[in-house]
């Protein structure tokens, strides 16, 4: 693998910001003394085994828990009336303290109505985890049986329109050249490696929750709610996660029925899905048809692009899949028109995957511009030149900083694009036909609201605080670089505390906005930490800056410095001595962007192009990803190794949506069949292509004055597309369902 990093824009002076930085938790993580949610034991602890209904569709007649409850070590069989019923969590997304937001409403034994395979109907709870999985096993369930609805043809309740301009019919009518497909996506199932946990424990009328979440605010809030708390009786704990990809941004119902056994029964209580609830009661990514029309004159400028899309959702919530948000800006178009729904199925509420929305619609999209320019005889990276935009059109905004061309442009350059012979399989080597793909990625740039806090120690370290999370992306890492940099240390020096709502509200760990949204409240709270010296320093009456006057002075990299004359800098630990402060503290906040109300000002976007090329072996049916190009263009990146592996990480991911990942659902009861990550197949190390990597490194400033975007989501778009373009290049078949099957190709 190889990667590459343009020339850092201004270099700190300790070189902490946009330089390669490894993990500052790795060492912990990979000596096995980070402590996940499921690691923590305590005395008394009870486990919990939740009993899921094996019928999609019906309602409870009965349970017989006579012989579960008389095996050994069973404290309870707990179901609908063993406890007095949960409440209802509010949507909240007023602050960043108050936020509530989850996908499946409805509290777990709200009724006897099964509408999903898996749904919890009763919970084991057992001094050990195996007597609780063994008592689970024995409970009996009867039920009144219905045909469930798990058909994978949509057809929407009904379509909105997302977004409109022009008159897209009658220029798709009048255009000299179209295409007009459809598009299918099977559902596909979060499978980070921690499978989700909570232990609960009770002291008196206190709860903490350790717990899997990409968000212990919010977190925090749902559980309140559900349990009839108020928020600050509630801890939520999450300082290490083994990934997420989405399903862990919201609670789903395990966590507050562990809250409720452990109440009820007086003793902390786990709960540690198994891989197959995984794929039952924790979101997923659903299926989803998209339909992409596109009109072009001959010369290849588009005068139509029409996108409607419907995506399956469950029985009673309404999640949707926001497939058409890149589409109004990604190319210039005087007519366009985008609409959305929803079909519903005796399926678990889906929830965010990686890129939820732009990932699927930029598959559909840029899967579309490939068939056009086979349609017009056009190179498909210069089809993409010549319709770029000057401003989002969508919004009707400028751009705050986007270099999409310039994307294509080093991409094609790197991978040595100008040597494709556009004829299907025309290209060989070493006996393997190859494929040459490319497509296009767009994702959202925005920051939610943040608060942090430093302490400057007159030991020369400092610590950074803030109730975010670090999901395995590098938070830590960033956090302890921005506060470095501010103070001139190196991070050794920096302590990082995340995931504990004891600490300064953060955000969901969501939407790839989590550093965005750090800088400012960092920022801040640096300086607010300096000015508080300053103040202390000048009010000291025997001290290294009695007599001064706060306005005379600067704290500038971690010294107290004086505006005028030649007087030494002194760093904060050498002023906390001198003063006799163990510490000092300052904290900082900043506001968000994300679903602000008002019409933005700016359309805020990160870019990027992926270039694939396929292996294709027809006598043995061998489709291989040999190699890939990604050129980011996601502002000033701050860690260029992580944020390298998470573009990296987004391609692997992408070939497991190009040809591997999608979950079965058993028409006769409505079970997802292959819930096992034997049955459910994922990119592995073995799939990895030769990645290169590259970012462009313009700083937009428009969202935090370090120019930084974000990178979590932005390579999974638009890699299934690029990876399914190279196999027509290579084959001649254009598959339109993901994941391509072997069978297609033959
Ligand atoms: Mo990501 S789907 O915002 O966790």
């Amino acid at each position: 693998m190889s990667a590459s990093h343009s020339a850092p824009t201004q270099a700190s002076p300790m070189n902490v910001i946009g330089r390669p930085h490894p993990r500052v938790d790795g060492a912990l993580k990979v000596t096995g003394a980070a402590r996940y949610a499921g690691d923590h034991y305590l005395p008394g602890m009870l486990y919990a085994v939740p009993v899921g209904a094996t019928i999609a569709k019906g309602s409870i007649t009965a349970i017989d828990a006579g012989v579960a409850e008389q095996m050994p070590g069973v404290r309870a069989i707990l179901r609908r009336g063993s406890f007095p019923p949960l409440g209802r969590a509010e949507l909240d997304m007023s602050s960043a303290d108050t936020t509530s937001i989850l996908d499946e409403f409805r509290p777990p034994f709200d009724d006897d109505v099964v509408r999903y395979y898996g749904q919890y109907v009763a919970l084991a709870v057992a001094d050990s985890f195996e007597q609780a999985k063994a008592a689970a096993d024995a409970v009996r369930v009867s039920y009144a049986v219905e045909i469930p609805d798990v058909d994978p043809a949509l057809v929407a309740e009904k379509m909105t329109v997302k977004s409109e301009r022009g008159d897209a019919e009658a220029g798709f009518a009048g255009a000299a050249v179209t295409i007009d497909q459809r598009y299918a996506m099977a559902p596909e199932t979060h499978n980070p490696i921690e499978t989700h946990a909570t232990l609960a424990v009770w002291e008196g009328d206190a709860l903490t929750l350790h717990e899997t979440t990409q968000g212990v605010i919010n977190h925090r809030n749902v559980v309140a709610r559900m349990l009839g708390l108020p928020a600050e009786k509630v801890r939520v704990i999450s300082r290490f996660l083994g990934s997420g990809f989405g399903n862990k941004l919201w609670p789903w119902t395990h966590s507050p029925l562990a809250a409720a056994a452990a109440r009820t029964l007086g003793r902390p209580v786990k709960l540690v899905l198994s891989r197959a609830m995984t794929f039952q009661s924790v979101g997923h990514r659903p299926r989803i048809e998209q339909r992409i029309r596109l009109g072009a004159t001959a010369d290849g400028k588009l005068t139509s692009v029409r996108h409607d899309y419907v995506n399956a959702t469950s029985i009673l919530d309404s999640y949707e899949e926001n497939c058409g948000e890149a589409t109004p800006h990604m190319y210039s178009t005087p007519n366009l028109r985008v609409t959305a729904g929803i079909a519903r199925r005796n399926i678990g509420t889906p929830t965010s995957m990686r890129g939820p929305g732009a990932v699927p619609g930029l598959y559909a999209l840029e899967s579309g511009m490939d068939e056009l320019a086979v349609a017009l005889g056009m190179d498909p990276v210069e089809l993409r030149l010549r319709n770029e935009p000057s401003i989002d059109e969508g919004l009707g905004v400028p751009f705050s900083s986007r270099h999409f061309q310039e994307c294509l442009r080093v991409g094609a350059e790197r991978f040595g694009w100008s040597r494709r012979d556009p004829r299907v399989g025309a290209m060989t080597r070493d006996g393997l036909t190859l494929g040459w793909g490319v497509a296009a990625c767009s994702w959202i740039a925005e920051r939610f609201a943040s608060n942090a806090a430093v302490d400057l120690r007159d030991d020369g370290t400092a610590r950074v605080a803030c109730a975010i999370q670090d999901i395995g992306t590098g938070t830590y890492t960033v956090m302890a670089q921005m506060v470095a940099e501010r103070l001139g240390l190196p991070t050794d020096r920096i302590e990082v505390a995340l995931g504990d709502t004891r600490l300064p509200a953060g955000p969901v760990s969501g939407g790839s906005m989590a550093t965005a949204s750090l800088v400012a409240p960092i920022h801040e709270a640096v300086a607010k930490a300096g000015a508080a010296l300053i103040a202390a320093a000048c009010a000291a009456k025997d001290g290294p800056f009695s007599g001064s006057r706060p306005e005379e002075l600067d704290f500038v990299e971690g010294k107290i410095t004086a505006k005028t004359g030649n007087r030494q800098a002194m760093g904060f630990d050498t002023v906390l001595k001198a003063l006799g402060m163990p510490a000092i503290s300052g904290s900082g906040s900043g506001t968000g962007t994300f679903m602000a109300p008002g019409k933005p000002t700016v359309s805020k976007h990160s870019f990027g192009a992926h270039f694939v090329e396929v292996t294709w072996q027809p006598e043995t049916a061998r489709l291989r990803v040999a190699r890939t190009v990604s050129v980011i263009d996601a502002g000033r990146i701050l860690n260029p190794l992580a944020a390298r592996n998470q573009i990296e990480g987004s391609v692997v991911m992408g070939i497991g949506m190009a040809l591997f990942e999608e979950t079965h659902y058993d028409a006769r009861n409505g079970a997802p069949v292959n819930a096992s990550l034997a049955d459910y197949v994922v990119a592995t190390h073995a799939d990895a292509p030769a990645m290169d990597v590259h970012f462009l490194e313009y700083p937009d400033t428009s969202l935090n004055a370090l120019g930084a975007r974000g990178v979590g989501e932005i390579g999974l778009a638009g890699t299934a597309a690029a990876i399914t373009n190279a196999v027509y290049h290579a084959t001649g078949v254009r598959v339109r369902e993901l994941p391509l099957k072997l069978e297609h190709l033959m």
